[in-house]
């Protein structure tokens, strides 16, 4: 039985985390949720962010699949995000945004892979005032972790079988940070002769990615762009309710679903869980259960695109059970053939 951490996290967390479960069984897979609390609402009860053992756990299955945390407000909180990602040294975000029938958007045919460097950059937090009138922000560019998010953008390439990798940069005006990132991608990529290999200045892109993200397949940017186009790239196909991403370091994989707490939903039963489930559907393909992914990327695709039990937040009616219970029947009638 493979063991993997699940963080319901805040709001609509606990709500989406039970659509996981009800899933998981459904597909038949032998996972074992090991579940933690963490998020805003653990820290009113027990004045600590996050469960004690959860990180340690993660560091021994590898695996967790995250719903959304919110922040305690006040001064001197990091976000769970941030502290998971420094403690594990998840050096790469990847966002896989697809186009899916039934769902409004500007384009019907949008098939692209963000992959975000995600430990350095502007970032950092290295900030502080010059004078009263004056901030400064360091931008912090590492031929290693440049190399490393690169590399790791070709072999998913590679490996998914996609046809081109795009070096997104500014080097025309940051020449030596960016400079290097590009000089990296453009050393790199003779190394891959089989995957397609160009660039574009990150003003450029957006432009293009509205008029014709087409002629896109796996762009590889560093953190800030990167952040500002998974979000450019998730509207593109819906909005942020279908956007799934995992944070990856070299021992550790953190599942999530891209969006919040939703707070002004919770506890109603309204959350659509389909980001979360695209999650765990990345999750279970990663690791062995690739007929169970796609048994339940079909569900969704098929769900969605026929409408009938789809949740509010795309136009529906059904609550967040029913749309689970949808996606369970379709399930079942796949395994039953
Ligand atoms: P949000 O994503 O929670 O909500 C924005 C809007 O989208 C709301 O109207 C909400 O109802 C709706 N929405 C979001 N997810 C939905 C879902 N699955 N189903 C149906 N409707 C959904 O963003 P917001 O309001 O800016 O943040 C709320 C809290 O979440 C904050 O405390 C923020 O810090 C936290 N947050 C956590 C993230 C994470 O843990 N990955 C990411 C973004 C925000």
């Amino acid at each position: 039985m493979m063991k993997a951490v699940l963080i319901p996290g805040d709001g609509i967390g606990k709500e989406i985390a039970e659509s996981v479960k009800e899933i998981t069984k459904a597909l038949n897979c032998d996972i074992d949720w090991l579940e933690y609390k963490a998020g805003a609402e653990y820290y009113e009860k027990e004045n600590k962010l996050m469960e004690d053992g959860l990180l340690e756990m993660i560091a021994e299955t590898g695996l967790a699949l995250k719903g959304p945390t919110a922040t305690p407000s006040g001064k001197g909180f990091r976000s769970i995000n941030v502290q998971l990602r420094q403690h594990f040294d998840t050096f790469a975000n990847l966002r896989p945004l697809r186009s899916l029938e039934g769902i409004k958007s500007r384009y019907d045919d949008v098939d692209l892979v963000v992959v975000r460097e995600n430990t350095e950059d502007l970032y950092t937090g290295i900030e502080h005032m010059e004078d009263e009138d004056t901030a400064h922000a360091t931008k912090i560019i590492t031929r290693k972790a440049s190399e490393r998010i690169i590399r790791f953008a070709f072999d998913y390439a590679r490996i998914n079988k996609r046809k081109k990798v795009t070096c997104v940069h500014k080097a025309n005006i940051m020449k030596l940070t960016d400079g290097m990132f590009l000089d990296i991608c453009n050393q790199i990529k003779d190394e891959y002769p089989d995957i397609m290999a160009d660039s574009v200045i990150i003003d450029a892109l957006c432009m293009k990615l509205v008029v014709d993200p087409k002629q896109f397949d796996v762009l590889v940017a560093p953190n800030l762009y990167g952040d500002i186009i998974s979000d450019l790239c998730a509207g593109l196909v819906g909005g942020l309710g279908f956007a799934p991403s995992v944070n990856i370091g070299e021992k550790v994989r953190i599942y999530e679903a891209v969006h919040g707490s939703a707070p002004d939903i919770a506890g109603q039963n309204k959350a659509n869980p389909t980001a979360i489930l695209m999650a765990l559907g990345m999750l279970l393909k990663d690791n062995g259960y690739e007929k169970e992914a796609e048994i339940l990327n079909k569900a969704i695709e098929e769900e969605i695109r026929e409408g009938k039990h789809t949740t509010s937040d795309i136009g529906g009616t059904a609550t967040c059970t029913e749309y689970t219970e949808a996606l369970i029947g379709r399930i079942k009638d796949e395994t039953d053939r």
